[in-house]
């Protein structure tokens, strides 16, 4: 039965992924399942390719091929376009306008209600900052800005580019409490950071290193593997024993 089918499909199934960026392959055939409702944690060192990965999934990225899929669809379609929220790296709200203007803008464009955006301001805790320019909040704030518009249209996956960081650990702690009450929700989560650190926070990792998946485990079971509970030493472990045999 095709709708059953449809209702079961993982959020994310990517088979032989692959992109080329300026001239040079940069994700090397990637094949891995993400399935609804967790947070998995995209890690890897600069430059590995958490940014391409992201930006293909949500169906930006030009020169992909291999097959991948999003929430049963192929990745960009238009169809997805309510149902994938992504914030990118670098902010991409406007400055020169209010917190609230920004949100109107971005529901307009995606034809959700005006009547969802106080809510969500009051879930990012900026109820108090809708008035303001953008370009007048301090970092933290901003990165709530483009995270409210990630999840304007409430999108069962969502792709956040390292929402964490250059944040204070109360703020990280919250943001994470949020990302996890989301995905209790039946959302799915991809949210790329640096920091090990906050892997302990996912449900699943995937540990990326130059273009490649070493890993896509459990944060406990991948330190089991390490043999320590530090999650920063068994990443590090992992690569180095990968490393060999790649
Ligand atoms: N616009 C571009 N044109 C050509 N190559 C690019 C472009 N953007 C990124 N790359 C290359 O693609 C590879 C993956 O970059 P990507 O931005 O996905 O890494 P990342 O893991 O997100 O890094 P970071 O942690 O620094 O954000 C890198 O080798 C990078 O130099
Ligand atoms: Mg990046």
């Amino acid at each position: 039965m095709p709708l059953e089918i449809h209702q079961d499909a993982p959020a994310v199934e990517a088979e032989r992924l692959t992109v080329v960026r300026g001239g040079i392959e940069v994700l090397h055939g990637l094949s891995f399942t993400i399935i609804p409702g967790r947070i998995t944690g995209l890690l890897g060192p600069s430059g590995c390719g958490k940014t391409t990965l992201m930006r293909a999934l949500v169906g930006v990225q030009a020169r992909v091929s291999g097959r991948l899929e999003i929430l049963g669809e192929p990745a960009g379609a238009p169809a997805l376009r309510r149902r994938v929220g992504y914030m990118t790296q670098a902010p991409s709200v406007y400055g020169d306008i209010t917190v609230r203007a920004n949100l109107t803008y971005f529901a307009a464009l995606l034809g959700v209600p005006p009547a969802a955006i106080d809510p969500l301001l009051e879930t990012v805790d900026l109820g108090a900052e809708a008035h303001r320019r953008v370009d007048t909040l301090s970092g933290g704030q901003l990165t709530r800005v483009s995270l409210a518009c990630a999840l304007l249209g409430r999108p069962r996956l969502i792709v956040l580019d390292e929402p964490t960081v250059g944040l204070d650990p109360v703020l990280r702690k919250r943001l994470w409490d949020l990302f996890k009450e989301i995905a209790a929700g039946g959302a799915t989560l991809v949210v790329s950071s640096h920091v090990m650190d906050e892997a302990r926070h996912c449900d699943e990792l995937l540990l990326m290193r130059e273009g490649r998946i070493l890993i896509h485990d459990t944060p406990s079971a991948l330190a089991a593997r390490a043999g320590t509970d530090d999650l920063e030493h068994a990443f590090l472990t992992l690569i180095e024993s990968t490393g060999a045999s790649a």
